[in-house]
């Protein structure tokens, strides 16, 4: 299944794949962002069309070997077929093949399938949940503030170590 860098190009896709949550609005953010350097965005495609997308911070934080997986998604049409499982194993392989070799998150606290997913994948939450608040493109309306409690979770990958 192949997983790649995401091109401004592929916004029609994901939107076709992701919409409405994530929106248009959202999703062309992303790539705004990848534009000034603050995330890559991976996409992976089946049969030639984008059906998830996933984001890893682009550099270490200042321990230098900490990095951010956010902004995982999986079209509603494809879920459940470990497609969320591939791009969470892609953004790991990166990370390692950087020298890099702790990956953290973030997740709402009701959001079980993903806490799920990641619990299978060996993160493990770390302290309290905590409020996070973060700004969401909304379509045809300016961003709005969105206040989730998260948990903080976080994979140590042994391989790289
Ligand atoms: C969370 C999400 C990315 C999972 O993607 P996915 O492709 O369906 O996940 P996978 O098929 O790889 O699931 C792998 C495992 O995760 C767990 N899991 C995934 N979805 C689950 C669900 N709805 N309920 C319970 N467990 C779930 C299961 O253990 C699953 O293995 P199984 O199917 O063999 O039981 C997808 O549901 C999604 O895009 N949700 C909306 C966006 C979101 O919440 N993103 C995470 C933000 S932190």
């Amino acid at each position: 299944m192949p997983i790649r860098p995401a091109v401004e190009s592929d916004l029609p896709q994901l939107v076709s794949a992701l919409a409405p949550d994530p929106g248009r609005a959202q999703l062309a953010n992303r790539f705004a962002e990848q534009r000034v350097g603050i995330r890559s965005l991976l996409v992976m495609e089946l049969d030639g069309k984008v059906v998830g997308t996933v984001s890893v911070s682009p550099g270490a934080e200042h321990d230098g070997t900490t990095r951010r997986l956010f902004a995982l998604d999986v079209g509603s049409k494809y879920r459940r077929r470990g497609f969320g499982a591939l791009l969470i194993a892609e953004v790991e392989r990166i990370v390692a093949k950087d020298g890099h070799s702790v990956v953290r998150l973030e997740v709402s606290v009701d959001n079980h399938a993903a806490i799920s997913l990641y619990e299978k994948f060996g993160y493990e939450k770390i302290g309290l949940p905590r409020k996070l608040v973060w700004s969401r493109g909304v379509d045809g309306h300016p961003s709005e503030d969105v206040v989730e409690i998260s948990h903080l979770l976080r994979k140590v990958l042994t391989g790289s170590l």
